[in-house]
């Protein structure tokens, strides 16, 4: 195993907490040594039975609440609909599978503290997992996050900073707490700028194919800074070197709020990059990103994929949440209720047509009140 980034293609050893390439400043990936073996069951009832694919740890250095092995649950409404319901892990929301694996290996290579902006789940996840690791966490989130996330960090033990302005923002001020701390060992884990968070989500991909056999023909993920597509799509190449799967891929569809759309926008002026969104603003919290570090390799994913990328009304998506909850009797979040009209004007414009499996991802649970 080792580091590489995705830009430039350095390498690194993985033996080191390193955060972003230090030759030219993109994300790093895990690049496992994958050859063909057999899909074998593992007994447990985790993320962690696909440890083949993880890096590799002993059972005590592993940081785990029971995250993954999320139920895909047929849609009541729609035929060849499921939905991913995500709100089932710990924290109640996926961003716990990334933090999982991320404080799991800051832990192993001598981090002292962690530190992390979040739009608020990321930071609900990392406080839980740092109290169980039993490294103090720093979070810092937009003044506007609700006060349901900020109260729910701090019951977990975290130090919670308030800041103007948006996730971006948030990131500046993690960036100066960890210049400004003079032991040296605390450890920024924002979204992309370090290599394992995408490790835990990218299980996602593996988990479809158990869930259903064989993967789906598409993909709507509610997408903020792009971890979990990003993880999924390393997936199934993984997936195939393992001879698990042929060279075939769900179309795979980012899916973000009128208010801020960044990768949208960015899909449909045919951009490799992602330009910073103006005034973001959505009550899908976990999609309110205006700049993603990670817009590169979103883009690339979609492409490849022959997915797509929409923008849904953002006066839509608390209604499609509350019906996820009423007429599927799941736990869904906005971020969900996104999904689930994307899903709709997709089936309306024929993109998505009714014999296709399709996969929505209901990324984290009704927790915004
Ligand atoms: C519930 C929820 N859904 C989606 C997202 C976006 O996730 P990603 O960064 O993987 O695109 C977030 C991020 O905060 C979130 O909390
Ligand atoms: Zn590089």
């Amino acid at each position: 195993m080792h580091l590489k980034c995705s830009s430039c293609s350095n390498t690194y050893d993985p033996n080191q907490l390193i955060n972003l390439c230090r030759n030219c400043g993109a994300p790093l990936l895990v690049i496992h040594d994958l050859s063909p073996m057999p899909r074998v069951q593992s007994m447990r009832c985790d993320m962690w039975r696909y440890r083949d694919v993880l890096p590799k740890l002993d059972d005590d250095d592993i940081v785990t609440l029971g995250e993954g092995c999320t139920p895909l649950l047929k849609s009541t409404q729609f035929a060849n609909v499921y939905i991913k319901d995500e709100s089932k892990n710990p924290t109640r929301s996926f961003k716990s599978r990334g933090m999982a694996v991320a404080v799991t290996m800051a832990k192993k290579l001598g981090a002292r503290s962690l530190a992390a902006p979040t739009a608020g789940n990321a930071g609900a996840a990392l406080s839980a997992y740092g109290a169980r690791a039993g490294l103090p966490v720093f979070v810092a989130m937009p003044r506007d996050t609700p006060q349901s996330i900020v109260d729910e960090c701090r019951s977990y033990g975290a130090e919670v900073e308030l800041v103007a302005g948006v996730i971006t923002d948030a990131g500046k001020r993690v960036a100066q707490y960890i210049a400004d701390d003079t032991n040296g060992r605390g450890f920024d884990l924002s979204t992309l700028k370090e290599p394992y968070r995408v490790e835990g989500k990218k299980i996602m991909g593996y988990e479809l194919l158990d869930d259903l056999g064989r993967l789906p023909d598409a993909i709507l993920y509610p997408t903020g800074g792009g971890t979990g597509l990003i993880g999924m799509w390393k997936a199934f190449d993984e997936m195939q070197q393992l001879g698990w799967i042929g060279s075939e891929r769900p179309r795979m569809y980012t899916v973000q709020s009128s208010g801020c759309a960044p990768i949208v926008r960015a899909f449909d002026r045919k951009l490799d990059h992602a330009p910073e969104w103006e005034s973001p603003h959505t009550g899908a919290w976990g999609l309110r990103v205006p700049r993603a570090i990670g817009d590169r390799l979103m883009l690339t994913a979609l492409r490849d994929s022959n997915g797509g990328a929409i923008a849904v009304n953002e006066d839509e998506i608390e209604p499609a949440a509350a019906e996820m909850r009423q007429r599927e009797g799941i736990d869904a979040g906005p971020e969900g209720g996104a999904a689930l009209v994307a899903l709709r004007e997709l089936f309306e414009r024929g993109t998505l047509s009714r014999e296709e499996t399709v996969v929505v991802f209901n990324t984290g649970g009704n927790k915004y009140r």
